[in-house]
């Protein structure tokens, strides 16, 4: 029986990585900040799924919430063999719009608790030979819009630096893009999605089985569905320039998060 910690497990992405992993028979670790929510969803995957679940209850906006989860991470006795960085969230309004207190907030989530998290994760899964990493960023890291997509392109590069440092260890790392996926995050946000495509949109549980091939395949970059492989095509292609004027035109009060 293998072990899985999932950070943001409560909605979206993180509850399809549940739901998948708990079908798989994989136990689990759930973290968040809203520990009814955490406990709700607890019970119902081991009633469903009869796996074991805990939670733990933790911001990781804060360092007392990212070293609650490390020490989980690292305890000898109850190893993690795949870890699921993928709590996190976006701040509506463009640069200078939103406060900087804000913006620091985002970059705790997405980019040192992913650091802190990974590097205990990594460090224990080093030991035993074995264990995997999914960080999720997002499709914007590859275009310039602001500085959500410059903490997403942090945590692409950051992994597959990582993954390429740790190869031949048995530890797996891997970043997740996802384009579009309809999850509490625009609402929270409080960003408006009526003027998205029908056709953006992305379902999160074909992305969570996507995901987990390439993982299994070894892959360091996941870009899920090839609508967004076939975009990501055009923006490796597209003038820079170009490409900031498009970018910033678009999706910002609406866009791929
Ligand atoms: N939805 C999209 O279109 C999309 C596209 C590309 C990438 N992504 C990325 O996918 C990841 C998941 O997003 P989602 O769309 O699934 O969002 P979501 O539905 O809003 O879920 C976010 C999850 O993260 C938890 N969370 C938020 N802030 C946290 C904090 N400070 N500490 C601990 N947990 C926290 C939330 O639970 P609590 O509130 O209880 O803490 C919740 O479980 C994010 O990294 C996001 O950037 C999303």
């Amino acid at each position: 029986m293998t072990t899985a910690l999932i950070t943001g497990s409560t909605a979206g992405i993180g509850a399809a990585f549940a739901r998948r992993l708990a079908a798989d028979g994989h136990d689990l670790v759930l973290v968040a900040r809203d520990t009814k929510r955490l406990r709700e969803q607890a019970t119902e995957l081991h009633d469903r799924h009869g796996i074991e679940v805990e939670v733990l209850t933790a911001d990781l906006a804060t360092d007392q919430g990212i070293e609650a989860v490390a020490a989980r991470l690292t305890d000898p006795r109850n190893p993690v063999d795949l870890l699921v960085n993928n709590a996190g969230f976006g701040n509506k309004g463009r640069y200078l719009d939103v406060p900087m207190a804000d913006e620091l907030r985002m970059l705790k989530v997405h980019c040192e608790a992913v650091l802190r998290l990974t590097g205990a994760a990594a460090e224990a899964m080093r030991t035993r030979g074995r264990g995997g990493i999914v960080n999720v960023a997002s499709v914007a890291a590859f275009v310039p819009r602001g500085t959500y997509g410059a903490s997403k392109a942090w945590v692409v590069q950051f992994t597959q630096g990582a993954a390429r440092d740790l190869a031949g260890s048995g530890v797996r790392l891997m970043a997740l893009a996802p384009g579009f996926v309809r999850t509490e995050f625009h609402q929270r946000a409080g960003m408006g999605t009526d003027n998205i495509p029908g056709w953006m949109w992305l379902d999160a549980d074909k992305l969570v089985a996507s995901a987990l091939a390439d993982l299994s395949r070894g892959k360091t970059l996941s870009i899920p569905d090839p609508r967004y492989k076939a975009l990501m095509g055009l923006v490796k292609v597209t003038p820079r320039a170009l490409l900031g004027g498009i970018s910033s035109r678009t999706g910002r009060k609406y866009g791929p998060q």
